[in-house]
């Protein structure tokens, strides 16, 4: 059983499809908080929706990004968190805190990894004009959007996609490949080699 710690700050559509994989079965685990750095984020109303404990933890209090994270990690350590899933965390990590858990955070990026990492990609790739897009599921390094990757999953971009419409386009398969990719970790199939993850086979008897 693993235990998921989820840290998100908007509207929360990942973390509701992890939740309906927990609920399912599917992921072998439980999450144990969402916590967020914005009290109006409707991601704690979905978590409250399912009896999850929530967290708002104000930035602003906190002169250094590490004592934030200090904060955040406290409550993570309280609840013997195994596994850190980013849901549209608008937030860079400190070193510090991808020390405390390296190799056991996750974040999903919209777009195919390396391409168009950072902020709106959605929108860099439409403005790029590539034919092929989609989502990345990777662990967590001191880069942005650089750590090894996990799962992707490629869509198409057709020529009257906009940012909005390609937008919905990736969202539906991050809410396939997160869970997935989250499933896989709990099930201890996730080997990392340098910067690969490799899926280790289910022996089938
Ligand atoms: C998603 O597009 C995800 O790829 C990015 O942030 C967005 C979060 O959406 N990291 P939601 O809050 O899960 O609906």
């Amino acid at each position: 059983m693993v235990n998921i710690g989820v840290l998100a700050s908007g509207r929360g559509t990942n973390l509701q499809a992890i939740i309906e994989a927990v609920e399912e079965g599917r992921i072998e685990g439980e999450i144990s908080i969402v916590v967020s750095d914005n009290h109006n984020a409707f991601v704690l109303k979905r978590a409250e929706q399912h009896n999850i404990e929530t967290q708002y933890i104000n930035f602003k209090k906190f002169k250094k990004r590490e004592d934030y994270d200090k904060e955040i990690i406290k409550s993570l350590k309280e609840k013997k968190i195994d596994l850190v899933v980013l849901a549209g965390y608008m937030r860079i990590l400190s070193p510090y805190f991808i020390r405390t858990y390296k190799n056991k955070i996750m974040n999903i990026h919209p777009a195919l990894l390396p391409s168009f990492p950072g902020l709106h990609a959605q929108r860099q790739t439409v403005e790029y004009g590539v034919k092929v897009s989609g989502c990345t599921v990777h662990f967590v390094d001191e880069g942005i959007d650089s750590g090894p990757i996990i799962l992707q999953k490629a869509v198409e971009v057709n020529d009257d996609d906009t940012e909005e419409s390609l937008a919905e386009k990736i969202l539906k398969e991050e809410h396939q490949i997160y869970p997935q990719a989250i499933q896989l970790f709990s099930q201890g199939r996730l080997i990392i080699k340098g910067r690969k993850v490799f899926i280790k086979e289910v022996n089938l008897r």
